[in-house]
């Protein structure tokens, strides 16, 4: 596949082969719109209880990004537009980092309701003139400019990202810049020196996991699994694809699988699934939005995919230490800078 191919076709034809047997009724962009919400919406409650590592790992690429705005646009009174603002994280981020009295503004969209209702109420205590809106219609009636947009962990769930940062340059300066944290990245799972020390970890727990076998037959590892299995139950995904049945999107139910991968539009979960065409890499992106975006600063992380490193033993760490000195573009995910090219 051609390494330039439009976001919207990549992994286009596998996501369609997952989907037939489910019998979609809606439109592949308007369905990973649609189960997006139900499935944010689900998980808003939870959602930072659920993702401890995003909190451990990203506060410092932040730092560094907002320091990056400032280096572009001293002296700027920040007019910032948080598009797909979760539970609050990068603007609460943004408040901490970027200089003290330079915010004017801070508009936090998302079209989660659930989401939005537990940013205000992490969010309106640091800065009570925010607002919340999960109407994009709206945004764009207020007539109202911004000169930094902030997303974290936003492109991959979207149907096409070029199109939505498109749809979103009438509101922004001709010289705003573009804060994107965290987004997994498929180069990792092109380098075939990562995906060997991937393996090779796998590898290794799958081992430690036959060990545990005689453990798992003990009554109380039994009971404790059934809890979780009752948990599970009610786990967003489920309750996404029961709902998404519910409301006729499917001629059968989906299993959950099928959720995450409309869900995570464009995170390549393995290195099948990135020569599928799945997944982001910000080279890739950079030409995308070349004209229009330039990209000013960027950092690549996470050298065992989608495993945290920061808690894995040692020796990992060090190999995964290793593998971004060798590979310094290619972890699995990315954050990035971009100017607007007036
Ligand atoms: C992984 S969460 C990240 C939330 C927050 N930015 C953070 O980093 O904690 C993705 C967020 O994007 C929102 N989202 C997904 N698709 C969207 C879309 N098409 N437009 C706006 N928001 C979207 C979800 O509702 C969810 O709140």
């Amino acid at each position: 596949m051609s390494q330039a191919t439009h976001a919207s076709d990549r992994g286009e034809t596998a996501l369609r082969q997952w989907l037939a047997p489910f019998e979609p009724k809606l439109p592949i962009d308007e369905l990973v719109v649609e189960v997006n919400r139900l499935f944010h919406d689900f998980e808003a409650a939870n959602y930072d209880r659920r993702h401890p590592e995003v909190l451990e790992q990203l506060p410092p690429l932040w730092q560094a990004m907002a320091q990056q705005a400032v280096r572009l646009r001293p002296q700027t009174k920040w007019r910032i537009l948080d598009f797909g603002c979760g539970t609050g994280f990068e603007a609460l981020q943004l408040l901490n980092a970027l200089p003290t009295g330079s915010i004017e503004s801070l508009t936090c969209y998302d079209l989660s309701p659930g989401m939005i209702e537990v940013c205000r109420d992490k969010v309106a205590p640091r800065f009570s003139h925010a607002q919340f809106t999960t109407s994009l219609e709206q945004l764009k009636s207020q007539g109202k400019t911004y000169n930094l947009l902030a997303t974290n962990s936003l492109l991959h769930h979207l149907p096409d990202a070029a199109a939505s940062l498109a749809e979103l340059e009438s509101l922004l300066e001709p010289t705003a810049v573009w804060l994107t944290g965290h987004e997994p990245s498929n180069r990792f799972y092109r380098n075939a020196d990562c995906l060997a020390a991937y393996e090779r970890f796998h590898a290794e727990q799958s081992q430690r996991r036959v060990a545990r076998w005689s453990r798992r037959l003990q009554p109380r590892y039994l009971a404790e699994r059934l809890q979780r299995l009752w948990r599970g139950a009610a786990s967003p995904k489920r309750q996404t694809a029961d709902r998404a049945f519910e409301l006729g999107w499917f001629g059968r139910r989906p299993p959950g699988w099928l959720i995450d991968r409309l869900v995570d539009r464009h995170v390549a979960h393995s290195a099948d699934e990135a020569s599928a065409g799945r997944g982001l890499d910000f080279e890739v992106l950079a030409r995308e939005f070349s004209g229009r975006w330039k990209l000013a600063w960027h950092q690549t992380y996470s050298y065992m995919g989608a495993t945290y490193e920061g808690r894995l033993p040692r020796v990992w760490q060090a190999q995964c230490g290793e593998l971004a000195r060798r590979y310094p573009n290619d972890g699995a995910n990315f954050c990035t800078l971009w100017q607007r090219a007036a």
